[in-house]
């Protein structure tokens, strides 16, 4: 697997450029900056000087701060009770959900001694997560006269379907907006976020003070009509076995596969052990030689073949593409994703540790 760092930098100054100058970029680098590898992806956009950085559990932002990270770290999701002073020990910012979460970060502050940051999540129809929007009037007063030990941060909310529709976006906004507008315009939070990547590219003047990208950072498609964004990740892997198939020969778990005449099959060092998903088997594509071979039989834990009949040349050793470009042929991230039948946040978080992570400072998408 390559990931190349300067379409990384790419896809994020797309993003800085849509939403201006004035707006900071909480960038999401939760599940190992969606597989890409956490640090590694915070070394390269850390001279960009994003606000900080976002998270899903405490375990995400503490490794993260003890990697020397030193801006704000986010954890996003709703935390069980026991990570609660670990984060707060670690100058994590805390997402709020309810008042007892409130109350347990409020204890947490209080046996450490520290000040704890806090955002409040507030549910515009996500319903994953949040305060509810339809009773700020219940929950505000005790938000409100939380202790001083708790720093109200930032306020946000989550879009559920900005990639597929717009109309969606105006109504969450519009939910959020009822709630900002109880708030005294002394009180309360400073930073204001909403927009996931999709979002930022369909509204990116609802940019508020903070904006909260993660996909399109890593090379996926944000929808129909948006602007593609740079490839950032390919997978590859090594021809490690060829053979002639006679007519009849059967091949993998199942026998989903037999050769109907002659074929030649390449056995490629790559399965669903390494992340490639299993659903592409009799279905997916590699490059090889620049040509698009179909993948077949069902994909094996550790290696899958691909029928190469049509292409000469093709040698033990020799490198396939199972995402990105070769010559002129290209799989995208998104396409392998569809035909998957999932979407390009699995592809790329369910890519194994066992695939080595080889960082190229710029490349082809090769
Ligand atoms: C709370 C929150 N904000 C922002 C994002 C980033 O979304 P995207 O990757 O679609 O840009 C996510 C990702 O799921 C998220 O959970």
């Amino acid at each position: 697997m390559s990931v190349r760092a300067d379409a990384l930098r790419a896809n994020y100054t797309a993003i800085a450029e849509a939403v201006g100058a004035s707006t900071g970029v909480l960038l999401m680098v939760k599940a190992n900056a969606y597989g890409l590898g956490m640090r590694e992806v915070v070394g390269v956009l850390e001279p960009f000087e994003p606000w900080g950085f976002g998270v899903a559990t405490a375990a995400e932002g503490i490794e993260l701060r003890e990697s020397g990270v030193t801006r704000p770290i986010l954890v996003c999701s709703p935390m069980p009770e026991g990570d609660v002073a670990p984060a707060v020990a670690a100058d994590l910012q805390i997402s709020i959900s309810s008042l007892d979460a409130l109350r347990k970060l409020d204890q947490a502050a209080e046996e450490s001694g520290a000040t704890a940051a806090m955002h409040i999540d507030v549910d515009t129809g996500m319903g994953r997560s949040g305060f509810d929007w339809r009773t700020a009037a219940d929950w505000l007063p005790s938000v409100r006269e939380r202790s001083d030990r708790v720093e109200w941060v930032g306020c946000y909310t989550h879009l559920h379907s900005a990639d597929a529709d717009a109309a969606s976006i105006r109504e969450q906004w519009g939910r959020f907006e009822q709630v900002l507008g109880q708030l005294d315009d002394d009180e309360g939070p400073g930073l204001v976020h909403v927009l996931n990547s999709a979002g930022i590219m369909r509204f990116p003047a609802l940019g508020n003070a903070v904006v909260r990208p993660g996909i399109y950072l890593y090379g996926g498609r944000v929808g129909e009509g948006q602007p593609d964004p740079d490839p950032v990740v390919s997978l590859h892997a090594r021809v490690v076995h060829i053979r002639e198939a006679s007519p009849g020969t059967t091949l993998g778990y199942g026998v989903t596969h037999r050769a109907k005449e002659a074929e030649r099959w390449a056995t490629l060092s790559i399965g669903y052990g390494d992340g490639l998903p299993r659903v592409l088997g009799n279905r997916g594509y590699a490059l090889l030689r620049g040509t698009r071979v179909p993948i077949v039989g069902r994909i094996s834990m550790d290696v899958t073949v691909v029928d190469i009949s049509g292409v000469s040349g093709v040698r033990e050793g020799d490198v396939a593409t199972l995402i990105g470009s070769e010559g002129g042929e290209s799989i995208l991230l998104d396409e392998v994703a569809q035909l998957a039948g999932t979407i390009s946040y699995e592809v790329l978080t369910g890519l194994s540790p066992r695939l080595p992570r080889v960082w190229v400072a710029e490349g082809s998408g090769s």
